[in-house]
Formats: structure tokens, C-alpha cells, sequence
């Protein structure tokens, strides 16, 4: 196998509980928001009515589940809390910047939660600097083309 191939496996490894969390939301959320309908003093939604409470939980479970296949429980919990936080902090921002729920903000939506991931990680697990590049590079034509199938499938009402 090239040296190449052999990096981004060894990259999807390292991230996979990441991804899962990432993704178990989409497929198990729902019901309650996070932030309980309650909104910042601009007048928006703190996170949004797409952060769900069992979204979150779901994403955590999926997360440790994946890392303890992996025997790695430990990360599997920091990578997943870091994604989801992530994700939950993306969409923080999303709300201040005036961007609707459901709405894109290219880069923050594919990558905001793989950057967190990892450094919730950090403690337990530090990838090389190949690694994080690569994640960098794969992720979000990952995340773009998950979101795509998840769309076909009806889990999704956004493509991307
Ligand atoms: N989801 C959830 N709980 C979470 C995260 C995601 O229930 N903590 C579900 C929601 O149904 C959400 C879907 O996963 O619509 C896709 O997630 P995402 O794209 O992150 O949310 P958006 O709806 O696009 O909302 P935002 O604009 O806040 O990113
Ligand atoms: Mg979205």
C-alpha cells in the first residue's frame, strides 16, 4: 500500500468516534433543544432548534461505542465530546453571524467540529501534524458527501 493511503486510513482512524458523533444526530435527534427555545440578548436562538438534547446524547454514545470497538474508550469519549461541542459552538456562532438554523457557513459547518474533537483529544492522544492535515483536507469532502446521502435517504431536508 502506499505511504499515502496508509496515512488517511490511519487519519479515519484516529477520527473515526469523531465522525460518528458527528453524524448519530442526524439519523437519532429531535425533540427538545438544547438550548430550551431560549435566546441570546441579540434577540437570536442560542444554538438553534437542530441542537437536540437527544441528538447530543445519541452522538456521545455513538462516539464511546465507536472508540471502545477501537479500544480506545478514553478518546472515543474526547473525541465525541469535542464534536459535538464543537458542533454546538459552530452553531453558536452560525446564530450570532444572522445565519438560520439549516443555514451554510462553508468551512465552519465541515470542519469546526473536527478541529475541537481534536483538541479535546489532546490529553490522551496527539495525532502527528500529518494526521491533522490530512483530516483538514479529507473532512470536509467527508462531511459533504455524508450530508448528500443522508439527504437521498430523507434524513436530511439540506444536501449539504
Ligand atoms: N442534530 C440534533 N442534535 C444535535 C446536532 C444535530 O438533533 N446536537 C440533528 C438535527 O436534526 C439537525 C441535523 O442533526 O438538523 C443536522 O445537524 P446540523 O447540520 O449540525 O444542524 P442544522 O440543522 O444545520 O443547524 P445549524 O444551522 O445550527 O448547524
Ligand atoms: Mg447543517
Amino acid at each position: 500500500m502506499t505511504d499515502a493511503i496508509q496515512l488517511i486510513i490511519n487519519a479515519l482512524l484516529f477520527i473515526l468516534p469523531a465522525y460518528f458523533a458527528n453524524g448519530a444526530p442526524v439519523v437519532f435527534g429531535g425533540g427538545p433543544p438544547i438550548d430550551c427555545g431560549r435566546k441570546f440578548p441579540d434577540g437570536r436562538r442560542i444554538f438553534g432548534q437542530g441542537k437536540s438534547i437527544r441528538g447530543f446524547v445519541a452522538g456521545v454514545i455513538a462516539g464511546v461505542f465507536i472508540g471502545a470497538l477501537q479500544g480506545r474508550w478514553a478518546a472515543g469519549l474526547l473525541l465525541a465530546l469535542g464534536a459535538l461541542l464543537g458542533d454546538l459552538l459552530g452553531s453558536f456562532l452560525k446564530r450570532r453571524m444572522g445565519i438560520e438554523r439549516g443555514g451554510a457557513a462553508l468551512g465552519l459547518d465541515q470542519l469546526g467540529f473536527v478541529v475541537i474533537a481534536v483538541l479535546f483529544v489532546l490529553p490522551v492522544e496527539v495525532p502527528t501534524l500529518e494526521i491533522f492535515l490530512v483530516l483538514l483536507m479529507i473532512t470536509p469532502l467527508i462531511h459533504l458527501a455524508t450530508n448528500f446521502v443522508g439527504y437521498k435517504l430523507g434524513f436530511k431536508d439540506r444536501p449539504y
